[in-house]
C-alpha cells in the first residue's frame, strides 16, 4: 500500500503571532483526516513545524546562525526552551491523533539527526513502517551540527525532502499551510494575489515573497523543498490545511484546490 507523508506547517497548527499558541481545532481536523487515510490502508508519516513554539525564540537568539560566544549563555537557555516548547507542541499533536485512535511513535530530530539543511545526517530507516504499526512523527528542531556552528535549526521541510526521496513507496507528499489555498503568485497579504494551481522551480518567485521569511525560510523554502521531492514523487502538493479533506482528494489521485508542485 502506498505511503503518504504529511507536513503540518507551523503556520497552520499555531498562531504565529502569539508565543506558544496552538490552534487545536485545526490540529484535530487534520487528525480526523489522517485517521481516514490510515483506515483506507495508507502508511502515514507525519512531520510538523514550529510556528510560535519555535520561531520567536529562535530568531531572538539567532539559533539558526549557530554558536555565538557573546550570547552563548542566552543561546544555551534558548535551545533548552525551544526544545521543550517543541516537545509540548508535539504532545498536542500526538494527543489529538490519539483521540481519534491513532498511535504514534515520536522521533525528535535532536535524538537522531546532526546538521541542518537537506544534507543533514541521520538514519531514516525507522520511518519505514507498515500501515498497522504506530505512525512515526517528527518535527523541526534544534539539532547539533558537526562543525563550529555547534548547533542549528533543522526545518521540518528539509526532513520532508529526505523522507520523500529516500523512503520507499511514497505516493504523495503534502505540505499543509495555514489560511492560504496554496502557493500564491505574491504574498497572500497583497491584494489581488492569486493561487498558482501548479508550480515548477524554474517559474521562480515574485520578489515580494522575500519579505515573508522566517528563521527557516517561509513559503519559498517549502516550495523549493516540494520541488526537490517532485523529482521522485508523483503527487506533491501545497494545500490549505484548514480544509484537510483536500488531502483525501490528492491521495485518490484527483485534482483539488491547492498547488501541485511539478518536477
Ligand atoms: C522550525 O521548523 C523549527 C524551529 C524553529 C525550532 P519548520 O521550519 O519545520 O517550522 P514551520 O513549519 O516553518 O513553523
Amino acid at each position: 500500500m502506498p505511503r503518504v507523508i504529511v507536513k503540518l506547517g507551523g503556520g497552520l497548527i499555531t498562531d504565529k503571532s502569539q508565543y506558544r499558541k496552538v490552534r487545536m481545532d485545526y490540529v484535530d481536523a487534520v487528525s480526523a483526516v489522517i485517521k481516514e487515510m490510515k483506515d483506507s490502508g495508507y502508511s502515514v508519516i507525519i512531520v510538523h513545524g514550529a510556528g510560535s513554539f519555535g520561531h520567536l525564540e529562535a530568531r531572538k537568539w539567532k539559533l539558526s546562525e549557530g554558536y555565538d560566544q557573546e550570547i552563548s549563555e542566552e543561546q544555551s537557555k534558548a535551545i533548552s526552551r525551544v526544545r521543550s516548547d517543541m516537545d509540548d507542541l508535539n504532545e498536542y499533536v500526538v494527543r489529538s491523533l490519539m483521540n481519534v485512535g491513532i498511535e504514534c511513535e515520536v522521533m525528535p530530530p535532536r535524538e537522531w539527526a546532526t546538521g541542518v539543511g537537506v544534507e543533514f545526517q541521520g538514519d531514516l530507516n525507522s520511518f519505514v513502517r507498515d500501515p498497522e504499526q504506530p505512525i512515526p512523527i517528527t518535527f523541526g528542531d534544534v539539532v547539533d551540527t558537526a562543525d563550529d556552528t555547534r548547533f542549528g535549526i533543522l526545518s521540518g521541510d528539509h526532513i520532508m525532502v529526505r523522507l520523500g526521496c529516500e523512503v520507499p513507496d511514497v505516493s504523495a507528499c503534502i505540505f499543509l499551510l495555514g489560511d492560504v489555498e496554496g502557493l500564491m503568485d505574491r504574498p497572500p497579504s497583497e491584494p489581488g494575489s492569486v493561487l498558482l494551481p501548479t508550480w515548477k522551480l524554474d517559474e521562480g518567485f515574485s520578489k515580494s515573497h522575500n519579505a515573508d521569511i522566517d528563521v527557516t525560510g517561509g513559503i519559498m523554502l517549502k516550495a523549493q523543498c516540494a520541488s526537490m521531492i517532485a523529482r521522485q514523487v508523483e503527487d506533491v502538493w501545497l494545500l490549505n490545511g484548514t480544509v484537510p479533506s483536500r488531502m483525501l482528494t490528492v491521495v485518490s489521485k484527483e485534482d483539488t484546490l491547492g498547488t501541485k508542485v511539478l518536477q
